[in-house]
């Protein structure tokens, strides 16, 4: 089978091609990969000396470029990571969100409908649904109503809209994932946890966003990818799957845990204007993608150690 990954060399694309090689020894793997400045083909470079993976460097928006991709490597496969994805940028510019997280998905979508794939599944986010409320609320469930409040987000509802139309309409087969903030290593450091270690380690001011206590449910990178292998295996086609680590904790407390670590000063920590639109909670269930057999393996207490120092040994070198 050949499997497409688009993002590939982003943070959660790269963990994916990893589990999915080591898993899937008879399967060939193309990274789709435009290398914006978040994508890093360092993150797969050890990847690379296995010929079961070809890296393709080029633009999901560029609708001649992916279909010559569809017809030199014939996917029968296509996992879509590829998008703008922090929303602070989203904030300041929205206007590539729209390019890349709709516009490129529906390219995607179109060249997989015209070349007959076996499955499309679209890697999208918590954030569609909103905000909850820090007291009470129940988590989200695949049917809650999408509610979005960054441009960042609403681009991925609108992908997400737009992916359930091609099966509806074209019965593509695709499925939908939908997932909490995932923590690991070979994140791009604009993110909370990978930029609060590099000003920690360089004993500069930690900007933490209103009073901090904005609360986000964390999954492990790997429990996501492997959340997502059982979605490809065990999915039904048409269907949205929530995923969440279940593990809630305020910024402001994560941000403590790691100055605990790496055995800095609380001090650091400098409270910034909050981000417009900022969302209170996300809390997802998953009970759906759970009755298919997945539960999170990994626990931020045993894993969150090890992430902090592979921070700071990459940081350093
Ligand atoms: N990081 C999270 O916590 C999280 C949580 C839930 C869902 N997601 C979703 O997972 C996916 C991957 O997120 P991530 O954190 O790994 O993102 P990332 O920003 O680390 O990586 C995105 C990758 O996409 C590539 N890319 C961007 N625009 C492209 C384009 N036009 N054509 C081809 N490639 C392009 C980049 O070069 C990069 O390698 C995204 O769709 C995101 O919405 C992320």
């Amino acid at each position: 089978m050949n499997i497409l990954v688009t993002g590939g060399c982003g943070f959660i694309g790269s963990h994916f091609l990893r589990y999915m090689m080591d898993i899937y020894a008879k399967d060939f793997f193309i990274c789709l990969d435009a290398l914006t400045y978040a994508g890093n083909k360092n993150n797969i470079k050890d990847l690379l000396e296995d010929s079961r993976l070809t890296m393709v460097e080029g633009n999901i928006r560029d609708a001649s470029f992916v279909d010559t991709l569809f017809v030199t490597y014939k996917p029968d496969v296509v996992v879509h990571f590829a998008a703008e994805t922090h929303v602070d940028r989203s904030i300041i510019g929205p206007q590539v969100f729209l390019e890349t997280n709709v516009v490129g998905t529906g390219i995607l979508l179109d060249t997989c409908l015209r070349h007959g794939i076996e499955r499309f599944h679209h890697v999208s986010t918590d954030e569609v649904y909103g905000t909850l409320p820090l007291q009470g609320g129940s988590p989200f469930t695949e049917q809650s109503p999408l509610l979005p409040s960054s441009p960042y987000a609403t681009s991925k509802a609108s992908s997400d809209l737009l992916v359930l139309s091609y099966y509806k309409t074209y019965g593509l087969p695709i499925t939908i994932s939908r997932c909490s903030n995932n923590y690991g290593t070979h994140q791009y450091p604009e993110k909370l946890i990978p930029l609060m270690i590099q000003r920690a380690l360089q004993e500069a001011p930690l900007p933490v966003y209103g009073d901090g206590l904005n609360v986000r449910d964390w999954i492990h990178v790997v429990d996501h990818c492997r959340a997502i292998d059982t979605i490809l295996q065990a999915g039904v086609i048409g269907e949205v799957y929530n995923i969440g680590g279940g593990k809630e904790i305020a910024n402001i407390d994560l941000v403590k845990q790691i100055l605990g670590i790496l055995d800095k000063p609380y001090e650091l920590i400098t409270y910034v204007n909050d981000r417009l639109g900022h969302d209170l909670r996300y809390a997802v269930d998953s009970s759906k993608v759970q009755s298919l057999g997945w539960k999170p393996e990994y626990t931020m207490e045993d894993s969150l150690k090890g992430i902090v120092e592979w921070y700071g040994d990459t940081l350093k070198s």
